[in-house]
């Protein structure tokens, strides 16, 4: 016998806003998936539920539960022989997608992990205008993470993906042809110099960054046979960052900043680049009033994670052009990619 159904009306704010006030287990749904490896283990074929238990070493009560759980999500649907397989979008969760487009599980494992216990402190950082991690943690800024390699190691991985989502956006910019040497200040694992390095062979790309995102850096440059024209040189950008290379390129570097440190940073890479020297933000700029879409919830979303998370911040193009004109910048162009960034190109005015 089946249950009869009800009509829901199309867009019911009581509806939605349960949605939203209930929103955090999908977080730890997805959390537990990647941690039981259930992506992965149904890449090779749909699973059946006890047998999934066994190789999870959990409850298939518990287990059966969080496949259909991870159904609502469009992780995996239920078969008619009562056997679970993974989707399309469900295999983005694996280590090695099946369609070879961009792993998210570092995501998962970064939000559903050392992120969560900061969110429930963000009126913390409301209200005081300070870092909720820096509460929790007694450090300012990147400090903590360079007191917990496997954190960092965390750390590394998810900005990774983000960045490799629009990765190969950025490499195919015109601009690269005209370069011959670029510097990834704050470059992190160096997905985004080795993207644009393995599509223009003339470069030669330097990636600084603290000394935490070596190893990770290392092992991608090794991965992709680059290490004859990609660099990783550990070094602090509010001292010093390589001279005389013709771009210097910062992506997400500036929204975990205040304007007093942005300033610092942009100054350092002033003293460094050419009189031709080219500066390329990739950053979310945010539009002067957030409406409900996908697009803003992102811009939102972040805005916040910056406030609780570093005391940064999320800035509109007028914001970064107050912030390059000082430094001794100008906007040039502004071209949007997908997952709400752009390539804020500046050049050097003398
Ligand atoms: C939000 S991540 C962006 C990483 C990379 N650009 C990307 O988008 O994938 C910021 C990066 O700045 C680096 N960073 C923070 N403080 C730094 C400093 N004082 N000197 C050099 N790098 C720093 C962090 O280690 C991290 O890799």
């Amino acid at each position: 016998m089946s249950l009869p159904t009800r009509r829901r009306r199309r867009d019911d704010p009581t509806q939605r806003l349960v949605q939203q006030i209930t929103s955090c287990w999908r977080t730890q749904t997805l959390l537990t998936a990647v941690q039981l490896e259930l992506p992965d283990r149904l890449a090779t074929g749909p699973g059946d539920v006890q047998q999934l238990a066994d190789a999870c070493q959990c409850s298939s009560d518990g287990l059966h539960r969080l496949l259909r759980a991870l159904c609502t999500l469009q992780v995996c649907r239920e078969r008619r022989d009562g056997r679970f397989e993974l989707t399309a979008s469900g295999g983005a969760l694996c280590r090695r997608p099946p369609d070879g487009g961009v792993s998210l599980r570092a995501m998962v494992i970064w939000w559903g992990g050392p992120m969560w216990p900061m969110w429930g402190e963000l009126s913390y950082s409301v209200c005081s205008g300070r870092s909720a991690r820096a509460r929790q943690t007694g450090l300012s800024n990147y400090a903590f993470l360079g007191q917990q390699p496997e954190v960092a190691a965390q750390f590394h991985q998810a900005m990774q993906v983000m960045t490799a989502l629009i990765a190969p956006e950025v490499a195919r910019l015109d601009l690269w042809r005209d370069a011959h040497e670029l510097i990834d200040v704050g470059g992190g694992n160096g997905v985004l110099a080795c993207a644009v390095a393995a599509a223009h062979p003339h470069l030669t790309v330097t990636v600084l960054d603290r000394a935490d995102a070596e190893p990770g850096a290392a092992a991608l440059i090794n991965h992709h046979a680059l290490a004859g024209r990609v660099s990783f040189v550990a070094g602090d950008f509010f001292a010093a960052v390589p001279a005389g290379a013709d771009c210097y390129l910062l992506k997400s570097i500036l929204h975990n900043w205040d304007d007093a440190a942005c300033g610092r940073i942009l100054a350092t890479v002033r003293q460094a680049a050419p009189p031709a020297g080219q500066l390329l933000l990739v950053e979310r700029v945010r539009p002067a009033r957030l409406r409900p879409s996908s697009h803003d919830e992102a811009l939102a979303r972040t805005d916040l994670n910056m406030l609780a998370g570093l005391g940064g911040r999320e800035r509109s193009l007028a914001e970064f052009a107050a912030l390059l004109g000082p430094a001794g910048f100008e906007i040039t162009a502004v071209s949007p990619t997908s997952h709400e960034f752009s390539v804020i190109v500046a050049r050097r005015v003398d």
